[in-house]
């Protein structure tokens, strides 16, 4: 029988579950009570894990479908769903991604399918903190006039990879460089700007920021104010929060009703600034609302 208990995060959404020990496989009405919570908080929080990869594993192929990441050099050796953050160089170079993802974006939106969802287990946090910033896409949708629900419900939407707000390189607001291979897989690929849920249902503004570049059969110029006078609407402080890491954690959150922008990492000098974060995204909907739940 679960006893999980969920409480809401300080801030505008998000939710923390507390009796839930990952180092296990869960039992169906755990696992259901969990992903309800996941989805009901947008942001899903899941402190003081003592995890070994093959637990944290587990817990996100619950999420989807393990999607190995676009940016194959940043990865964890042997292990190709995990992408490394981090603030720690080795050589000269770093070992994740540092300062590629301080700009709000969608995880993924820029391959087809996109990620539905992203799960990270915090090793190592530094004492300064690094938060992620999120905003709530289901509020910023909700809150639309109703005219502007009926011009942008049916749009399509063009994504590649990176940042439209900043395409230099050089920029740590720009995504993470690719490498010379990585940008000849770069392809364009259509997403819809208002996204229904597929579990929840509901209706979010989606990718509004990032990876969004053009609107199918639209003008570039109307598309991008489009896009940028929603992207305005969608940041309001009333539909933001966000979340700061402590080792232990596991944080995910749903890529379908949220934006996100990491917070510019300092590189570490010293062991009490290191950061070390195992990042898995998923694609398609969680394991319990397909097959039911895992077998334990
Ligand atoms: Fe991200």
């Amino acid at each position: 029988m679960s006893r999980i208990s969920v409480k809401p995060m300080p801030g505008a959404f998000g939710v923390e579950v507390e009796g839930v020990d990952l180092s296990r496989p869960l039992d169906a009405e755990t696992e259901r009570a969990v992903m309800d919570a996941f989805h009901g908080g947008r942001i899903m929080a899941i402190r003081g894990q003592k995890l070994v990869f093959d637990e944290f594993d587990r817990f996100t192929r619950r999420f989807g479908d393990q999607d190995a990441h676009f940016l194959d050099h940043l990865r964890l050796l042997g292990h190709p769903a995990i992408l490394m953050l981090s603030n720690i160089f080795e050589d000269g170079k770093p070992v994740g991604v540092f300062e590629g993802a301080a700009f709000w974006h969608t995880d993924v939106a820029y391959r087809d399918p996109p990620n539905s969802a992203t799960i990270v287990y915090a090793l190592e946090c530094p004492a300064g903190g690094c938060p992620t910033h999120f905003a709530d896409m289901y509020a910023a949708y909700d809150d639309l006039p109703q005219a502007v629900k009926d011009r942008i419900d049916g749009l399509k939407v063009i994504h590649h990879y990176g940042n439209r707000d900043d395409m230099d390189e050089d920029s740590p607001q720009s995504a993470e460089r690719l490498t010379a291979e990585q940008k000849k897989k770069v392809r364009n690929v259509v997403m819809p700007l208002v996204r229904t849920h597929h579990v929840t249902g509901r209706k979010a503004l989606y990718g509004v920021a990032g990876s969004s570049f053009h609107i199918v059969d639209m003008p570039d110029d109307e598309a991008l104010d489009l896009l940028d006078s929603l992207k305005e609407h969608a940041l309001q402080p009333k539909y933001l929060t966000a979340y700061d890491y402590a080792a232990g954690d596991v944080v995910a959150w749903d890529t379908y009703a949220t934006l996100h922008k990491a917070t510019l990492q300092k590189p570490a000098t010293k062991p009490e600034d290191r950061r070390v974060l195992w990042r898995v995204s998923v694609t398609g909907k969680p394991q319990i609302f397909r097959d039911g739940p895992q077998a334990t």
